[in-house]
């Protein structure tokens, strides 16, 4: 059995072996994207209907391309320029789409449990890219991917998670998803951005300290994950700014706390400035790129397994496309 989900909607539900499966099919994608051609025919003639319908670009152009480096056609839905403006609820606007007969739907809102809620209600699967501030399933699998590719592990790793922790649906999928291997997580923001429910998120074995300082919170850490400060959700008058970069942006001085191959990893978008110091995030430790790059191994993983009837090996589709190329 190559697989037993019928949609990626979080992180929560899955066990470390789901997990380790979707990495290593992820990972006999990511030659392709070295490779001269990345035109595969594998999905040719399905369509994925991505259906943003808040801001992104690195998620929604990441599935796009990885929907095309696969064969497949896209739907999309412009939130802005769409009959939403008009007042069609989601439910109607979804039904639409899938009116239209899409082979998956993937779906970033605002609202956290909204693609669970469409998922109960369309016949095709649906993706998660983001909900409120719920999970971002396929952030933490490519952050997952980028750390097991340069640390060879995911086992037992000391994580620290910088910044605005309450609003992250990023730190909430990496919490559980690195929480499935052990990590050790020390989460360090102003308090009002750490709320005490977060200690109960992590599986048995794992473990997390709220820190009120950034330099004890990298104390060894082997990876470093910054978020950004998400102004948008801010609905509580939040800490001057200026505030914030003394007390816990990421600068080269304090990253010499973590371990010294310690990774730096960020989601993106980056607020250049505020969580972290340029000379960090262009530094040699930073995996920002990589992570993006990795990003289309992972969702053309995800589109194989959801999209295809039936299941097939990412490295069987990569021997195949090697032997077409030829
Ligand atoms: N990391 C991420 O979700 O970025 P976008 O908002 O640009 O998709």
């Amino acid at each position: 059995m190559l697989h037993c989900f019928s949609h990626m909607l979080g992180i929560e539900p899955l066990t470390a072996e789901q997990i380790a499966l979707i990495l290593e099919q992820a990972k006999a994608l990511q030659e392709i994207q070295q490779h001269p051609l990345k035109k595969l025919a594998t999905l040719r003639g399905k369509t994925a209907a991505l259906a943003f319908f808040e801001p992104s670009t690195r998620t929604r152009i990441s599935f796009a391309t990885a929907a095309a480096r696969l064969g497949a056609d896209t739907m999309n839905l412009q939130a802005e320029a769409s009959s939403l403006r008009k007042g069609e609820s989601l439910l109607d606007t979804v039904r639409t789409l899938d009116a239209m007969k899409p082979d998956c739907i993937v779906m970033r809102h605002s609202s956290s449990g909204a693609p669970h809620f469409v998922a109960e209600r369309v016949g095709v699967p649906v993706i998660n890219a983001g909900d409120g501030t719920h999970e971002h399933p396929t952030q933490a699998l490519l952050d997952a991917l980028t750390i097991r590719d340069r640390r060879g592990t995911l086992d037992e790793l000391n994580v620290a998670i910088l910044g605005d922790v309450q609003h992250s649906r990023v730190a909430r999928s990496n919490i559980h998803l690195l929480g499935k291997f052990g990590c050790r997580f020390a989460l360090c923001g102003p308090a009002m951005w750490l709320p005490c429910e977060l200690e109960s998120l992590t599986p048995p074995g794992s473990t997390i300290r709220r820190v009120p300082r950034v330099e004890e919170a990298l104390e060894g850490a082997d990876v470093v994950i910054v978020l950004r400060v998400q102004q948008e959700r801010h609905h509580e008058p939040g800490l001057p700014l200026e505030e914030y970069v003394l007390l816990y942006q990421l600068t080269a001085e304090r990253l010499q706390r973590a371990k010294p191959n310690a990774l730096v990893l960020h989601p993106g978008p980056m607020l250049r400035g505020l969580e972290i110091d340029p000379a960090v995030a262009d530094g040699p430790q930073s995996c920002v790129l990589e992570q993006v790059t990795n990003g289309l191994a992972v969702r053309m993983a995800l589109l194989l397994m959801l999209m295809l009837g039936t299941p097939q090996d990412a490295s069987d589709v990569v021997k195949g496309a090697s032997h077409a190329a030829d």
